[in-house]
């Protein structure tokens, strides 16, 4: 038998470098320097930011399952505050910019989003 706690130790250490970059690129930059642009006339997003930055993937999945198996398109925020579940209409009517948002921080983070061969990005975008 292989010892367990050096199994353990080794996929932990595996894991940690194999995902540096992306913690370094989460941590390590706020959004001046990623150069993301932000909504100009809004201030809040649907939740706070730091949420934002790190469960925006999930909460979109969430909403695609509420609408869909659900047929429920009303997200209650944790301010209590209700937004339309949309990733049109709500999320990219704020951040219109989808290239110098979403998509910017997206390359510079390496991630390749499969949405956009049904969902349509805002005009003067990639693809
Ligand atoms: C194969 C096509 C396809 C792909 C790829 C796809 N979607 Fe969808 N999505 C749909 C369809 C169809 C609906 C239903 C639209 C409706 O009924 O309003 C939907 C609905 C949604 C909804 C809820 C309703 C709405 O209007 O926003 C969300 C949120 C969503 N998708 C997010 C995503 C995200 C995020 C991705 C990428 C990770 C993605 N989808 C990829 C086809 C797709
Ligand atoms: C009402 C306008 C509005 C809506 C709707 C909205 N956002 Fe935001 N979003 C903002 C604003 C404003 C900020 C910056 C907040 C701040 O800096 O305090 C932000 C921040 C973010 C961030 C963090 C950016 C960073 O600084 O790292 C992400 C990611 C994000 N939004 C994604 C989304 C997604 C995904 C949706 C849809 C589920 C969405 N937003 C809906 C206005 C909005
Ligand atoms: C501040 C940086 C940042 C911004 C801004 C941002 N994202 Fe992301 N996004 C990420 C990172 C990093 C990941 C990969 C996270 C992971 O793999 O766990 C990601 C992953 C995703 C995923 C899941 C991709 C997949 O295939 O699993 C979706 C969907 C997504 N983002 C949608 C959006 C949308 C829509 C916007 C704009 C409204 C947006 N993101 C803005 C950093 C950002």
């Amino acid at each position: 038998m292989y010892n367990a706690k050096f199994v353990i130790l080794g996929i932990l250490i595996f894991v940690g470098l194999f995902t540096s970059p992306f913690w370094a690129g989460l941590l390590g930059k706020n959004y001046t320097e990623t150069g993301i642009v932000l909504p100009k006339n809004e201030k809040e997003c649907v939740e706070n930011v730091d949420f934002m930055r790190n469960q925006h993937m999930r909460l979109l999945n969430e909403w695609r399952d509420e609408a869909l198996r659900n047929e429920n398109r009303v997200y209650v925020a944790s301010s209590g505050k209700k937004w339309t579940v949309s990733l049109q209409n709500t999320c990219l009517k704020c951040h219109e910019n989808y290239k110098e948002f979403c998509d910017k921080c997206h390359v510079a983070n390496s991630v390749d989003t499969y949405c956009w061969t049904c969902h349509i990005i805002p005009q003067g975008s990639k693809q």
